[in-house]
């Protein structure tokens, strides 16, 4: 399946920023040096490289389904001189490894962007082995958070979750990850759920961010997914991005989003 909001400049400018300290904080204190990782749906691959460096003895393999993104990581990995790395491309529903290989199995933001992701959860219960951890964070979108608001990005925070919806994702998938395990027959003690944040403010951030969505907003990728299926007229659409870039300029400007996580004991 693709990935609907597509690797353009704009969306990998967002998911290159992430690192292992801020997206997976829940998660690191799990992991030991000799671990054996897989990192799914590892996009630009920066949390899979700070997986690798706390596996000096281990190793950290980050798949993705696409293949351009799995050429540049393995290049960014031989430039930094990361040699416990390795990325390949791989689908979540089947993914090319026995059971039980490893010793952690990781997502960040890849189940709410599928349409069984249960069944992705299950295919991440299968590669890992006994008394490993699968461990997951996902996006709550019903939770953001955007001050000062207008009309327009209020209005914004819906289509995006109505655009996810209307292509059968989870835009809430975070709150319903212990869920999944539950319901996968994991027994409830061995599963543990917490809640991270994003929060941008500040100058550096609040341009970024908001020129990371001012950009989405304007490319062709974000049109067709808005546009295409009715969820936002054109006008409504590029005026949207107008509202990101006035937002940045604003001194006050703060954005916040609540993630679920679940760490699974196989
Ligand atoms: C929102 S990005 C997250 C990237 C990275 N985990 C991060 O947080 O920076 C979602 C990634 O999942 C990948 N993806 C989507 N469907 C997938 C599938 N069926 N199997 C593997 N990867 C998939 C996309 O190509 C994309 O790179």
């Amino acid at each position: 399946m693709a990935y609907i909001a597509g690797h353009t400049p704009a969306v990998l400018k967002g998911h290159a920023a992430r690192t292992a300290e801020d997206c997976a904080a829940y998660l690191l204190r799990h992991i030991k040096p000799d671990n054996y990782i897989l990192d799914i749906g590892c996009g630009p691959g920066t949390i899979t490289l700070g997986f690798a460096k706390r596996v000096p003895e281990g190793r950290v393999v980050g798949i993705d389904i696409s293949p351009e993104l799995m050429a540049k990581d393995t290049q960014e990995a031989q430039e930094q001189g990361i040699g416990n790395v390795t990325y390949q491309v791989g689908d979540i529903f089947h993914l090319p490894f026995s059971d039980a290989t490893f010793d952690i199995t990781h997502c960040h933001q890849v189940l709410c962007h599928l349409t069984d992701p249960k069944a992705a959860m299950k295919e991440m219960i299968r590669v890992t082995q006994p008394g490993g951890i699968v461990a997951a964070r996902e996006a709550i979108f019903e939770s953001m958070m955007i001050y000062p608001s207008t009309p327009a990005l209020d209005a914004w925070k819906n289509k995006l979750q109505q655009m996810h919806l209307a292509k059968g994702q989870h835009p809430d998938a975070g709150k319903t990850l212990h869920h999944w395990a539950l319901q996968l027959g994991i027994k409830p003690e061995r599963i543990r759920s917490s809640a991270g944040n994003f929060c941008y403010s500040g100058r550096e951030q609040r341009e970024w961010w908001g020129s990371v969505w001012e950009e989405r907003s304007i490319s062709k990728e974000g049109e067709d997914s808005m546009v295409g299926p009715g969820i936002a007229t054109k006008e409504e659409h590029s005026e949207i991005s107008q509202e990101w870039k006035r937002w940045q300029g604003k001194e006050e400007a703060w954005f916040g989003m609540m993630h679920g996580e679940v760490l699974v004991w196989v």
